[in-house]
């Protein structure tokens, strides 16, 4: 696996591989890399002849207060992984290589009804910048595929917007959410949970996964996130929010029937978000 830092590099060489005929799976990462990452790489090599994954701390996507400094950078580790899982192309550029006016001046695109509430509610202008550096990347490689996972529901949802906007043709697959064996959605911000935050933390899954029992079974949905917030709360949760959503992320009416839980909760100063997928009687 070949590790590329600047852009004129990443454009030869992709250039070669498309003018072969050869199909290209996109894998946009911020590092850190673990086994849910790695899925995103086995499914792109599925759809792919050639995997591209990108690792890049994106500064746009990070609040004022949020953790851009903190967030671990362990490229070297994250190019073993990737070799590991069949990745054939790794691109690490700098903020300066991908931002070079600053970020002030940076353009930035848009998504907008699905970038906003949920975690575009709690962190204002997130979204806009994922839009933006995934925009840059889809540029950039120009793949056949790209994908995300469905841990970062909301994500998904704005990234296959964006391709629909924009007309891009890239095909987008979203990657289920990987776990530990106790239910806890791996995310590299887990590394920061103390020993005691970490034995807590399944209870955001075991929550939803309750919540999503009584509602298949018809109980009322007002009543039900209460408790969820309720249970989140003795657990030693801070929820941000915790919402029955349709699919789509519309707003849930008497027709839905595919829909999603969403949360995000705080434990400590970590910031754990979490879905489930459920049918409505
Ligand atoms: P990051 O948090 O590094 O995640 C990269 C990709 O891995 C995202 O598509 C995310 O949904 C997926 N992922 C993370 N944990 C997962 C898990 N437990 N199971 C399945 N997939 C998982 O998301 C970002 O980076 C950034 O916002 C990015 C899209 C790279 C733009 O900067």
């Amino acid at each position: 696996m070949r590790t590329l830092r600047d852009i004129p590099a990443l454009r030869e060489t992709l250039g070669e591989h498309r003018r072969q005929g050869l199909r290209i799976g996109l894998v946009p990462t911020m590092g850190n890399l673990h086994d849910g990452h790695l899925a995103l790489v086995e499914t792109a090599r599925r759809h792919a002849d050639v995997v591209v994954a990108t690792v890049f701390v994106n500064p746009l996507q990070f609040g004022p207060s949020e953790d851009l400094d903190a967030y671990p950078r362990t490229l070297e580790e994250d190019q073993a992984k990737l070799e590991a899982a069949g990745c054939d192309l790794l691109f690490a550029p700098t903020v300066a290589t991908l931002y070079p006016r600053g970020l002030g001046e940076q353009t930035r695109v848009c998504v907008p009804a699905v970038s906003e509430g949920l975690c575009g509610g709690s962190r204002p202008g997130h979204f806009d910048g994922v839009s933006t550096v995934v925009s840059i990347l889809f540029n950039l490689v120009q793949p056949d595929i790209a994908c995300f996972g469905e841990k970062d529901y909301q994500q998904l949802a704005v990234i296959r917007k964006m391709v629909i906007d924009l007309h891009l043709p890239i095909e987008i697959v979203g990657v289920p959410i990987v776990r530990a064996e106790d239910g806890l959605a791996l995310s590299s911000r887990n590394g920061y949970l103390t020993p005691e935050e970490r034995s807590a933390a399944p209870e955001l899954q075991r929550t939803l996964a309750s919540l999503r029992y009584s509602l298949e079974a018809g109980d009322p949905v007002e009543a039900t996130l209460e408790s969820g917030l309720t249970r989140l709360r003795q657990a030693g949760f801070e929820p941000d929010y915790l919402e029955l959503r349709a699919a789509d992320l519309g707003a849930v009416t008497d027709l839905t029937r595919e829909a999603v839980l969403l949360a995000a909760a705080r434990l400590g100063n970590t910031r754990l978000i979490d879905n489930l997928t459920l049918t409505l009687p």
